[in-house]
Protein backbone atom coordinates (compact mmCIF):
# COMPACT_ATOMS: atom_id res chain seq x y z
CA UNK A 1 0.00 0.00 0.00
CA UNK A 2 1.46 3.48 -0.97
CA UNK A 3 1.34 5.87 1.95
CA UNK A 4 3.41 8.88 1.85
CA UNK A 5 3.96 10.25 5.18
CA UNK A 6 5.75 13.37 7.03
CA UNK A 7 6.48 12.86 10.65
CA UNK A 8 7.09 15.79 12.33
CA UNK A 9 9.26 17.68 9.38
CA UNK A 10 11.63 20.74 10.33
CA UNK A 11 12.68 23.00 7.97
CA UNK A 12 14.27 26.18 8.10
CA UNK A 13 16.97 28.49 5.25
CA UNK A 14 19.25 31.25 6.54
CA UNK A 15 18.91 34.26 4.48
CA UNK A 16 21.03 37.53 4.51
CA UNK A 17 22.53 35.43 7.32
CA UNK A 18 19.06 35.52 9.18
CA UNK A 19 17.56 32.28 10.24
CA UNK A 20 14.12 31.48 8.66
CA UNK A 21 12.37 28.70 9.87
CA UNK A 22 9.63 27.17 7.60
CA UNK A 23 8.45 24.28 8.82
CA UNK A 24 7.58 22.91 12.74
CA UNK A 25 7.20 19.64 13.45
CA UNK A 26 4.77 19.19 10.12
CA UNK A 27 3.41 16.07 10.02
CA UNK A 28 0.89 14.31 7.60
CA UNK A 29 -0.12 11.40 5.73
CA UNK A 30 -2.14 10.01 2.80
CA UNK A 31 -2.54 7.01 1.72
CA UNK A 32 -3.32 5.40 -1.89
CA UNK A 33 -6.86 6.96 -3.92
CA UNK A 34 -6.92 9.35 -1.65
CA UNK A 35 -6.63 13.39 -2.42
CA UNK A 36 -5.33 15.41 0.68
CA UNK A 37 -5.61 19.70 0.50
CA UNK A 38 -3.47 22.01 1.79
CA UNK A 39 -4.26 25.44 2.08
CA UNK A 40 -2.65 27.87 3.86
CA UNK A 41 -1.67 31.38 3.85
CA UNK A 42 1.05 32.83 1.31
CA UNK A 43 4.88 32.35 2.40
CA UNK A 44 3.52 29.93 5.30
CA UNK A 45 5.96 26.78 3.42
CA UNK A 46 3.96 25.17 1.48
CA UNK A 47 6.26 24.60 -1.89
CA UNK A 48 9.07 24.01 0.85
CA UNK A 49 6.40 20.99 2.31
CA UNK A 50 5.98 19.68 -1.16
CA UNK A 51 9.91 19.80 -2.03
CA UNK A 52 10.58 17.78 1.36
CA UNK A 53 8.07 15.28 1.16
CA UNK A 54 9.27 14.65 -2.76
CA UNK A 55 12.96 14.38 -1.06
CA UNK A 56 13.97 17.05 -3.26
CA UNK A 57 15.25 18.98 0.08
CA UNK A 58 16.07 17.08 3.14
CA UNK A 59 14.69 18.00 6.21
CA UNK A 60 16.19 19.62 9.39
CA UNK A 61 14.34 17.08 11.14
CA UNK A 62 11.57 14.03 10.73
CA UNK A 63 11.12 11.98 7.92
CA UNK A 64 8.95 11.79 4.56
CA UNK A 65 8.34 7.90 4.26
CA UNK A 66 6.79 6.54 0.87
CA UNK A 67 5.58 3.21 1.54
CA UNK A 68 7.64 2.62 5.14
CA UNK A 69 11.15 3.25 3.15
CA UNK A 70 12.50 6.95 3.48
CA UNK A 71 11.85 8.55 0.21
CA UNK A 72 14.52 9.60 -2.89
CA UNK A 73 14.85 12.28 -5.04
CA UNK A 74 13.74 11.39 -8.51
CA UNK A 75 11.71 8.07 -7.80
CA UNK A 76 9.77 6.79 -10.16
CA UNK A 77 6.48 5.92 -7.95
CA UNK A 78 6.30 9.80 -7.15
CA UNK A 79 5.62 12.62 -9.04
CA UNK A 80 6.28 16.60 -8.38
CA UNK A 81 4.20 19.34 -10.15
CA UNK A 82 5.68 22.96 -9.39
CA UNK A 83 4.63 25.83 -8.77
CA UNK A 84 6.14 27.49 -11.99
CA UNK A 85 6.06 25.22 -14.77
CA UNK A 86 10.04 25.54 -15.55
CA UNK A 87 9.70 23.90 -18.92
CA UNK A 88 12.76 23.23 -20.94
CA UNK A 89 12.61 25.74 -23.80
CA UNK A 90 14.81 24.34 -26.53
CA UNK A 91 12.20 21.39 -26.04
CA UNK A 92 8.63 21.66 -27.71
CA UNK A 93 5.74 20.51 -25.52
CA UNK A 94 5.82 16.96 -26.63
CA UNK A 95 9.41 16.85 -26.14
CA UNK A 96 9.12 18.19 -22.28
CA UNK A 97 6.40 15.64 -21.46
CA UNK A 98 8.72 13.04 -22.94
CA UNK A 99 11.39 14.50 -20.52
CA UNK A 100 8.86 13.89 -17.69
CA UNK A 101 9.62 9.81 -18.24
CA UNK A 102 12.96 9.96 -20.17
CA UNK A 103 14.78 8.11 -16.88
CA UNK A 104 11.86 6.02 -15.79
CA UNK A 105 9.98 4.48 -19.20
CA UNK A 106 13.09 3.10 -21.00
CA UNK A 107 10.49 1.74 -23.95
CA UNK A 108 10.99 4.86 -26.09
CA UNK A 109 7.30 3.72 -27.79
CA UNK A 110 5.96 3.38 -24.59
CA UNK A 111 7.23 6.85 -23.97
CA UNK A 112 5.20 8.12 -27.06
CA UNK A 113 2.14 6.39 -26.82
CA UNK A 114 2.02 7.60 -23.02
CA UNK A 115 2.63 11.18 -24.02
CA UNK A 116 0.02 10.93 -26.73
CA UNK A 117 -2.56 10.18 -23.72
CA UNK A 118 -1.41 12.07 -21.41
CA UNK A 119 -1.43 15.45 -23.57
CA UNK A 120 -4.74 14.01 -24.88
CA UNK A 121 -5.76 14.16 -20.94
CA UNK A 122 -4.80 17.55 -20.52
CA UNK A 123 -6.01 18.91 -23.89
CA UNK A 124 -2.83 19.69 -25.47
CA UNK A 125 -2.79 17.53 -28.83
CA UNK A 126 -3.38 20.64 -30.82
CA UNK A 127 0.08 22.06 -29.53
CA UNK A 128 2.13 19.63 -29.26
CA UNK A 129 4.74 20.73 -31.78
CA UNK A 130 4.88 24.03 -30.02
CA UNK A 131 7.94 25.59 -27.91
CA UNK A 132 7.14 26.60 -24.22
CA UNK A 133 7.86 30.57 -25.37
CA UNK A 134 4.26 30.34 -27.46
CA UNK A 135 2.26 29.01 -24.60
CA UNK A 136 0.16 30.76 -22.56
CA UNK A 137 0.49 30.75 -18.51
CA UNK A 138 -2.22 28.13 -18.62
CA UNK A 139 -1.17 25.70 -21.26
CA UNK A 140 2.31 25.83 -19.44
CA UNK A 141 0.63 24.80 -16.45
CA UNK A 142 -0.78 21.96 -18.44
CA UNK A 143 2.26 20.77 -19.65
CA UNK A 144 3.76 20.72 -16.11
CA UNK A 145 0.78 18.35 -15.53
CA UNK A 146 1.05 16.03 -18.24
CA UNK A 147 5.57 16.01 -17.63
CA UNK A 148 4.06 14.33 -14.16
CA UNK A 149 1.44 12.18 -15.08
CA UNK A 150 3.58 10.34 -17.78
CA UNK A 151 5.87 8.61 -15.01
CA UNK A 152 2.21 6.83 -14.17
CA UNK A 153 3.24 7.68 -10.57
CA UNK A 154 1.82 6.08 -7.63
CA UNK A 155 2.25 9.83 -5.34
CA UNK A 156 1.15 13.30 -7.12
CA UNK A 157 2.35 16.30 -5.38
CA UNK A 158 0.88 19.31 -7.16
CA UNK A 159 1.55 22.96 -6.36
CA UNK A 160 -1.08 25.38 -7.32
CA UNK A 161 -2.10 23.51 -10.90
CA UNK A 162 -4.96 25.03 -11.25
CA UNK A 163 -4.35 28.23 -10.69
CA UNK A 164 -3.73 30.13 -14.03
CA UNK A 165 -6.59 27.67 -15.78
CA UNK A 166 -10.10 28.91 -17.11
CA UNK A 167 -13.16 27.34 -14.96
CA UNK A 168 -13.52 24.98 -17.85
CA UNK A 169 -10.04 23.59 -17.94
CA UNK A 170 -9.90 23.52 -14.08
CA UNK A 171 -12.77 21.51 -13.62
CA UNK A 172 -11.82 19.17 -16.41
CA UNK A 173 -8.62 19.43 -15.16
CA UNK A 174 -9.61 18.33 -11.43
CA UNK A 175 -12.45 15.93 -12.40
CA UNK A 176 -8.82 13.91 -13.84
CA UNK A 177 -7.51 14.26 -10.58
CA UNK A 178 -10.00 12.93 -9.25
CA UNK A 179 -10.03 10.08 -11.50
CA UNK A 180 -6.83 9.14 -11.05
CA UNK A 181 -7.19 9.23 -7.09
CA UNK A 182 -10.78 6.53 -7.41
CA UNK A 183 -9.51 4.23 -10.59
CA UNK A 184 -5.53 4.15 -10.65
CA UNK A 185 -5.19 4.51 -6.78
CA UNK A 186 -2.62 7.52 -6.88
CA UNK A 187 -2.21 9.26 -3.40
CA UNK A 188 -2.39 13.48 -4.72
CA UNK A 189 -0.97 15.97 -2.36
CA UNK A 190 -3.03 19.14 -3.38
CA UNK A 191 -0.94 22.63 -2.86
CA UNK A 192 -3.86 25.15 -3.36
CA UNK A 193 -5.26 28.44 -2.26
CA UNK A 194 -8.60 28.20 -3.24
CA UNK A 195 -11.04 26.99 -0.23
CA UNK A 196 -14.14 25.90 -3.08
CA UNK A 197 -11.05 23.74 -5.03
CA UNK A 198 -9.44 21.75 -1.60
CA UNK A 199 -14.02 21.38 -0.94
CA UNK A 200 -14.41 20.13 -4.36
CA UNK A 201 -11.07 17.73 -4.71
CA UNK A 202 -10.04 16.92 -1.67
CA UNK A 203 -11.29 13.78 0.93
CA UNK A 204 -9.26 15.48 3.61
CA UNK A 205 -7.71 18.86 3.96
CA UNK A 206 -5.08 20.21 6.20
CA UNK A 207 -4.20 24.03 7.20
CA UNK A 208 -1.23 25.37 8.02
CA UNK A 209 -0.92 28.52 9.83
CA UNK A 210 1.53 31.38 8.85
CA UNK A 211 5.10 30.57 8.87
CA UNK A 212 6.54 28.40 10.23
CA UNK A 213 3.92 25.81 9.22
CA UNK A 214 2.37 23.90 11.99
CA UNK A 215 -0.59 21.66 11.21
CA UNK A 216 -3.45 23.79 12.50
CA UNK A 217 -6.41 21.90 11.32
CA UNK A 218 -6.87 18.81 9.88
CA UNK A 219 -10.87 17.44 9.00
CA UNK A 220 -11.75 14.70 6.88
CA UNK A 221 -14.30 16.86 3.76
CA UNK A 222 -17.59 14.63 5.36
CA UNK A 223 -19.38 18.01 5.55
CA UNK A 224 -18.62 20.46 3.05
CA UNK A 225 -20.74 23.30 4.70
CA UNK A 226 -19.07 22.90 8.19
CA UNK A 227 -15.59 22.44 7.30
CA UNK A 228 -15.56 25.36 4.59
CA UNK A 229 -16.32 27.41 7.66
CA UNK A 230 -13.65 25.69 10.10
CA UNK A 231 -10.81 25.96 6.94
CA UNK A 232 -12.05 29.72 7.12
CA UNK A 233 -11.27 30.05 10.72
CA UNK A 234 -8.31 28.37 10.31
CA UNK A 235 -6.75 30.66 7.55
CA UNK A 236 -7.86 33.47 10.13
CA UNK A 237 -9.66 35.35 7.53
CA UNK A 238 -11.84 36.31 10.12
CA UNK A 239 -14.94 36.38 7.58
CA UNK A 240 -17.32 33.28 6.71
CA UNK A 241 -18.92 32.85 3.27
CA UNK A 242 -22.27 31.98 2.64
CA UNK A 243 -23.16 28.58 2.67
CA UNK A 244 -22.41 27.29 -1.12
CA UNK A 245 -21.08 30.55 -2.37
CA UNK A 246 -18.31 30.08 -4.38
CA UNK A 247 -17.45 34.07 -5.10
CA UNK A 248 -14.27 34.45 -6.09
CA UNK A 249 -13.70 31.26 -6.99
CA UNK A 250 -13.52 29.20 -10.45
CA UNK A 251 -15.19 26.19 -9.13
N1 LIG B 1 15.49 28.10 -1.30
C1 LIG B 1 15.15 28.99 -0.36
N2 LIG B 1 16.09 29.71 0.27
C2 LIG B 1 15.77 30.60 1.22
N3 LIG B 1 14.50 30.84 1.62
C3 LIG B 1 13.53 30.16 1.03
C4 LIG B 1 13.78 29.21 0.00
N4 LIG B 1 12.60 28.67 -0.41
C5 LIG B 1 11.65 29.28 0.33
N5 LIG B 1 12.19 30.15 1.19
C6 LIG B 1 11.46 30.94 2.18
O1 LIG B 1 10.63 30.03 2.88
C7 LIG B 1 9.36 30.61 3.13
C8 LIG B 1 8.27 29.70 2.58
O2 LIG B 1 8.33 29.69 1.16
P1 LIG B 1 7.38 28.77 0.30
O3 LIG B 1 7.70 29.02 -1.13
O4 LIG B 1 7.49 27.37 0.78
O5 LIG B 1 5.93 29.35 0.67
P2 LIG B 1 4.49 29.00 0.06
O6 LIG B 1 3.61 28.67 1.20
O7 LIG B 1 4.63 28.01 -1.02
O8 LIG B 1 4.07 30.42 -0.55
P3 LIG B 1 3.07 30.74 -1.77
O9 LIG B 1 1.68 30.44 -1.29
O10 LIG B 1 3.28 32.21 -1.99
O11 LIG B 1 3.48 29.90 -2.94
C9 LIG B 1 9.40 32.01 2.54
O12 LIG B 1 9.70 32.90 3.58
C10 LIG B 1 10.52 31.95 1.54
O13 LIG B 1 11.15 33.21 1.42
MG1 LIG C 1 4.27 28.09 -3.02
Amino acid sequence: MTRLVAESLVKGYVNRRRAVPVLERVSLAVDEGEVLGVLGPSGCGKSTLLRVLAGLEPPDAGRVTLGGAPVRAGQPELALVTQQPHLLPWRTVRGNVEFGGLFTVRDRRELARRTAKVLAQVGLEEVADWRPASLSGGMAQRVALARALVRRPQVLLMDEPFSALDVTTRRALGAEVRRLAREDGVAVVLVTHDVEEALLLADRVVVLSPRPARVVLERCNDEPASLREAILAALGSGSSAPVGAVAGSGW
